[in-house]
């Protein structure tokens, strides 16, 4: 029928292919029988794919299924068709054992649909913290045009006539009610303020993290990233982004030319300023790899290290989602770092066809109390440190939320004011820490250090969040609120713990977690960027071939089949835990 000139479809090889007619019906006809007309499906516009990954059961993003409604609407504005399809659900506080799990998952299943249907563009419902990056993985694999939503975050939770942050005020909750200041009724109130409205965490944890991350690299329009989930101006950019993808789609506009290596370093640049969460590089050096690009912890490390924390939002700092988009949300944070030249590469290209520098070197920071000026930082060199040495050969650790009181009991040691040394008391994964943490005999104090094992993508599939260990109650009566903590797990973006995590290779991998003793010394190093257990490598040797002999480092059984499959294929925290045979599967749709 009418093709309107313009560059030709993929969609038409479903719906308009002279060539096989037999198939064009075929393909056709379901697409007819509930209402859509054969001039729609045949006129030359666009098939734009909704990729909904909200539903009843991930509650974080179920605003997505209003939103939609104006995303269509965009769609149809600017000339085209949309079909809404629904995205493996992941909702992060509901998923067992971890919804981290479901992640390459829901990648695959997206990746499936993008390929296999008529589909010429897509707009990506991002919003709870896995949603994020599979959606992007999966833009990245198939490469055909993409915009990215985020639902927004919750409206601030209050307590008292106090701000309260989902996720962070249970961590204080915790505290509270171990400590006996709070009876569970009061923790149920105390925690349940936090989450007052639909969205996603309204503090700067993984969603916060990831969705402002999915902006700074070009993947959702200008300011889309902060507008509170219940607020008009996310109804808005909805329909905006709706009306967005069609002209990405006939400017061929593809993840790949969005998603570069400098668009990454701005990312990581923006990470550091608004204090992101430890699971940023997990996630973003997954989507880099499924873009052929190489990124790693030294590339975060490099980049991001000496940025400084601006953005005053928990756990690092005092506010929440609602303050961040008043005060301009993204585009006021990287107009700040571009006055400090410190964007690396204001010439990437966006979405709407704009570079990010074009877009937001003009943007005023509306609340300099939230979003600070490189001047006036909530704190200087506030990126990842990642730490190497015979524990791991890599871990991160997030410097913004190294307290003073951590920073005075262990790093003001005048002669090695970087460096610390303590004893190991090792748990084999959250069970066994909750079970013994208390035990008396264990004589845990101050001058130890915790850690975790069996926590990693493989020994708990996906990667538990239990890194930040709080200490015994004994020690939080005393005033001891953190002690160093180190795993292979990861840590919830809104917790304020440092520790050191996302420690691979793993203990289920053999690394040098996996042979690490209660008792062992060991010392951290921040300024080397060094961490080791202070035994002979003879020592360490012997304990290697004595796990070995015993068939390795064990972990429970998997419980279903896609444990068993992920656990066969999937890299390790620092690789992005991709899965190893799909990082070669690339711009699929075009094959
Ligand atoms: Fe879904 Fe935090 S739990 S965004
Ligand atoms: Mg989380």
């Amino acid at each position: 029928m009418t093709n309107t000139g313009r560059r030709p479809l993929r969609s038409a090889a479903w719906f308009d292919n002279p060539d096989n007619p037999g198939m064009t019906t075929l393909y056709i006809e379901r697409y007819l029988n509930y209402g859509l007309t054969r001039e729609e499906l045949q006129s030359g516009k666009p098939i734009i794919g909704i990729a909904q990954t909200g539903s009843d059961l991930s509650p974080c993003n179920r605003h997505h299924m209003e939103l939609a409604k104006r995303v269509r609407e965009g769609i149809r504005a600017a000339g085209a068709i949309c079909f809404e399809f629904p995205v493996h659900p992941i909702q992060e506080t509901g998923k067992r054992p971890t919804a981290a799990l479901d992640r390459n998952l829901a990648y695959l299943g997206l990746v499936e649909v993008l390929y296999g249907y008529p589909i010429d563009g897509v707009v990506l419902m991002i919003g709870c913290d896995k949603t994020t990056p599979a959606c992007l993985m999966a833009a990245a694999t198939v490469n055909i045009p993409a915009i990215a939503l985020s639902v927004g975050p919750m409206l601030n939770g209050w307590h008292r006539g106090e701000r309260t942050g989902s996720g962070t005020i249970v961590w204080k909750a915790r505290e509270l009610l171990a400590s006996g200041e709070i009876d569970y009724p009061g923790f149920m109130d105390l925690v349940a303020s936090a989450a007052p409205s639909v969205g996603y965490c309204n503090t700067m944890g993984t969603a916060t993290t990831m969705n402002s991350l999915a902006e700074a690299l070009g993947m959702q329009l200008p300011g889309s990233a902060a507008i509170p989930a219940p607020y008009r101006e996310r109804g808005q950019i909805a329909y905006r982004t709706g009306e967005r993808i069609v002209d990405m789609v006939w400017e061929n506009l593809k993840p790949s030319d969005i998603m570069t290596r400098q668009a990454f370093e701005n990312a990581i640049v923006v990470n550091s300023a608004i204090g992101g969460s430890t699971n940023a590089p997990i996630h973003l050096n997954g989507v880099a790899r499924h873009l052929g690009i190489e990124l790693d912890n030294d590339d975060w490390q490099r980049v991001g290290l000496d940025v400084p924390l601006l953005v005053n939002l928990q756990p690092a700092g005092e506010y929440l989602g609602e303050d961040y988009h008043h005060a301009g949300g993204v585009p006021a944070v990287v107009a700040e770092l571009m006055k400090a030249n410190l964007l690396p590469h204001p010439d990437a290209v966006t979405v709407n066809g704009r570079s990010i520098g074009e877009n937001c070197g003009d943007v005023e920071n509306l609340d300099t109390k939230v979003i600070r000026p490189v001047a006036s930082p909530v704190m200087q060199k506030a990126g990842f440190i990642n730490l190497k040495g015979n524990l791991f050969d890599s871990a991160i650790m997030k410097t913004s939320v190294i307290s003073d009181e951590f920073r005075a009991r262990y790093l003001s040691n005048p002669d090695d004011p970087e460096a610390f040394e303590g004893r190991a008391i090792v748990f084999e994964g959250p069970e066994d820490y909750h079970h013994r943490i208390d035990d008396p005999e264990l004589a845990i104090d101050e001058h130890c250090m915790l850690f975790i094992r069996g926590t990693g993508p493989i020994g708990y599939p996906g990667g538990a969040e239990v890194v930040n260990m709080q200490p015994p109650a004994a020690l939080l009566k005393r005033g001891i609120h953190s002690l160093p903590c180190i795993g292979d797990g990861r840590q919830s973006g809104t917790s304020g713990s440092p520790s050191i995590l996302n420690a691979s290779p793993e203990a289920a991998a053999m690394g040098g977690l996996a042979l690490i003793q209660t008792g062992d010394r060991v010392r951290i190093d921040l300024k080397k960027g060094t961490a080791d257990i202070l035994i002979s490598d003879g020592e360490l040797a012997r304990r290697r071939a004595d796990l070995e002999a015993k068939g390795g480092f064990p972990y429970p059984a998997s419980q279903t089949p896609w444990q068993e499959i992920q656990r066969a294929i999937v890299d390790q925290f620092d690789k992005g835990m991709v899965l190893k045979p799909a990082v070669k599967y690339r711009d699929v749709a075009h094959t």
